[in-house]
């Protein structure tokens, strides 16, 4: 399952993660007899993902375009045995339904990461300059100064939080600290060396409350489970420091959707960026769209053409491994044997609401 290639795909080879293109693994498999079925048609119930199904082995999926394997979709997948996400954050597949029929769910951990590190940045940068407005506003023929600065801000001196201090979480904060910025974060799962604290004078936090009541600008980086669903609800914004910034590209599902609107639109965040929405894609209706003081983009963060050769090299090595019945890199491992193995994760299932 791989996103449509377009005008684009049919000209740049490079643009591995397409359907044109097939992670660069289609004569390697064709050699070795296997049967690669690559599509971009995922909406049930007769999509060619739900019929191919029926006889897969594996699927192999992006979060950017993801196949979502439900409870439902296992049920009708008997030979499943292997779900392999075409980069970094599996709750595309039911992880709960997986473990129940041990199937291994496996991704290519670190693949992405400094992508998406830069693409937090960019994005926080955006809505702090206020630079979308100020943009749409050369694009219009104006040149109206006091009405773009009258949102605009330097970053330096502010507090800045990470939701998470994995592999992105804590590069955002590297990346951060030539900004002179006061930098804090929350994992309840992970902590940095007291070494890297230091060097960052990174505050940590005990709970999500107390880090976001400090900080002018949060930023999200844990993955999707069921203790993140929707963490970022009316409850939680309206304890955001008033005025405060969001960034998410970590899932669009860990954000409450109309809670969202309601805290932008009222003033009490100033403005929201990202590249993550639930569904995807998203409906050309989703209020995300439409909603004042957002610099949103389609989920692509993790997909340069830079991350696509690695998470491609990834995903080759995950399927050699398993052709050959060798064991797969533990860090690439979110489900094996019939438990959740990623430490990032917790057991359950977040692709409720996929439409199947
Ligand atoms: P990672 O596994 O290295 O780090 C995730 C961190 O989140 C861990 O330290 C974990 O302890 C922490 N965490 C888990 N639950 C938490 C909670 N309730 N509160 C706070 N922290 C919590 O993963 P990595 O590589 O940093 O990626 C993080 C997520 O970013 C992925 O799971 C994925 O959803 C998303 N992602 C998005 C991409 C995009 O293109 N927009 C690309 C790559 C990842």
């Amino acid at each position: 399952m791989l996103y449509e290639g377009g005008a684009a795909g049919k000209s740049n080879p490079n643009i591995l993660g397409c359907v044109d293109n097939a992670l660069g693994l289609k004569e390697w498999l064709k050699d070795q007899g296997h049967r690669l079925v690559v599509t971009s048609d995922k909406e049930p119930p007769s999509s060619t993902l739900d019929k191919e199904l029926t006889d897969a082995n594996i699927v192999i999926s992006q979060p950017f375009w993801p196949a979502y394997i439900t409870k439902a979709r296992i049920e009708s997948a008997p030979n499943l045995k292997l779900c392999v996400t075409a980069g970094v954050g599996s709750d595309h597949v039911d992880l709960e339904a997986a473990c129940k029929r041990n199937i291994t769910v496996a991704e290519i951990t670190g693949s992405n990461v400094v992508s998406v590190a830069e693409h937090v940045v960019m994005q926080i940068l955006a809505l702090v300059r206020n630079f979308i407005p100020a943009y749409q506003r050369v694009v219009n023929g104006e040149w109206d100064i006091a009405g773009i600065v009258d949102r605009a801000y330097d970053l330096e001196n502010k507090s800045v939080g990470t939701v998470g201090v994995g592999r992105i979480g804590h590069r955002v904060l590297i990346r951060l600290k030539p900004f002179d910025v006061k930098l804090h974060y929350y994992d309840p799962f992970s902590r940095l060396s007291a070494k890297d604290e230091k060097k960052l004078n990174v505050k940590r936090h005990e709970t999500i409350e107390s880090m976001v009541k400090e900080c002018d600008v949060v930023t999200i980086n844990c993955p999707l489970h069921p203790l993140t669903e929707r963490l970022f609800n009316k409850d939680l914004l309206a304890k955001m420091k008033k005025g405060a910034y969001l960034v998410n590209t970590a899932r669009g599902k860990i954000v409450d959707t109309d809670a969202l609107v309601d805290a932008v639109k009222s003033g009490h965040i100033r403005g929201y960026a990202g590249d993550v929405w639930f569904p995807q894609p998203a409906p050309k209706d989703h209020p995300w769209r439409s909603m004042p003081w957002h610099a949103m983009t389609p989920h692509y963060s993790g997909t340069t053409l830079d991350a696509q050769r690695r998470y491609a090299d990834g995903v080759k090595e995950v399927l050699e491994r398993f052709f050959k019945g060798e064991k797969q890199r533990k860090e690439y491992l979110i489900a094996d044997g019939g438990k959740i193995v990623s430490p990032a994760y917790t057991p359950g299932n977040t692709t409720g609401g996929a439409n199947v």
